[in-house]
């Protein structure tokens, strides 16, 4: 299974600046004839154009932040999967902590939306992950088991390859505080062993990645953690130089 290393850029970038930073990532990639992982970048939806174009070819993916579980209709400001499928995506993100806490979102609407994205040949991360509030009264393993199979009531991916959960721990957000190897660890543990309940078999093949405060000093340590099958990358992926130390770290 290859390593899935993934930069979300979050509300960051204007078409020309997003065009400008996969340029200089595509071109930063082509000296590295080694790295054999598998990119991704989730731009705004304004500049899913822009960073299609300057990777075509390169073999770094592009993916949307977020969509909407219908195919088209009155739904005015939501984006379908397969209009992303369209723009040429072939990821998209779903349940990420900044929409369920700032949008809202519950794990029922997130279950459509992976439904319905699986549905139009998108590649789905599935975003969980515990609040500092959750684990400090041990509830980490009963809220990781309620996100991942409420997440995935609605479907069950045909191909395991095409569905990966991000462990991102709110706490690590955004906030510079890595989680513990010993902690990414156990949660990663446990998210498999969710996996492997939800899904028998196929459960090997889902990719874990590990998203909060990953910076290239903490990139390679982070990757031999046991069942850390990738990074999912917020603030150091908007500079194409620490982004790529981060892939080759
Ligand atoms: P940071 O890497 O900025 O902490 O963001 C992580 C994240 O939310 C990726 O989805």
């Amino acid at each position: 299974m290859k390593k899935l290393i993934a930069a979300n850029w979050k509300m960051y970038k204007t078409p020309p600046q997003a065009m400008q930073t996969a340029h200089d990532l595509v071109n930063a990639l082509k000296e590295k004839t080694f790295c054999d992982k598998e990119i991704v970048v989730f731009p705004p939806f304004t500049d899913i154009y822009a960073v299609v174009h300057a990777t075509s070819g390169s073999g770094v993916k592009v993916g949307g932040q977020n969509c909407y579980p219908e195919i088209e209709g009155a739904f005015t400001g939501e984006i379908s999967p397969s209009m992303l499928f369209s723009a040429g995506c072939s990821y998209v993100l779903a349940g990420h902590s900044e929409r369920r806490r700032i949008f809202g979102e519950q794990n029922d609407f997130i279950a459509k939306k992976i439904a319905s994205a699986l549905q139009a040949k998108l590649s789905v991360v599935l975003c969980v992950g515990e609040t500092l509030e959750e684990r400090e009264a041990g509830y980490l393993e009963a809220v990781l088991k309620k996100q991942i199979e409420e997440g995935t009531s609605d479907a069950v991916p045909a191909n395991p390859a095409m569905f990966s959960i991000a462990y991102e721990p709110v706490w690590a957000i955004g906030t510079g505080k890595v989680a513990g190897l010993p902690e990414i660890e156990e949660a990663h543990g446990i998210i498999r062993n969710i996996l492997q309940n939800r899904f028998a078999e196929s459960f090997a093949e889902m990719r874990i990645l590990y998203g909060g405060s990953v910076k290239p000093e903490n990139a390679g340590a982070i990757m031999k953690c046991a069942n850390v099958d990738g990074l999912l990358v917020g603030g150091a992926s908007l500079q194409a130089e620490s982004f790529v130390q981060i892939i080759c770290a």
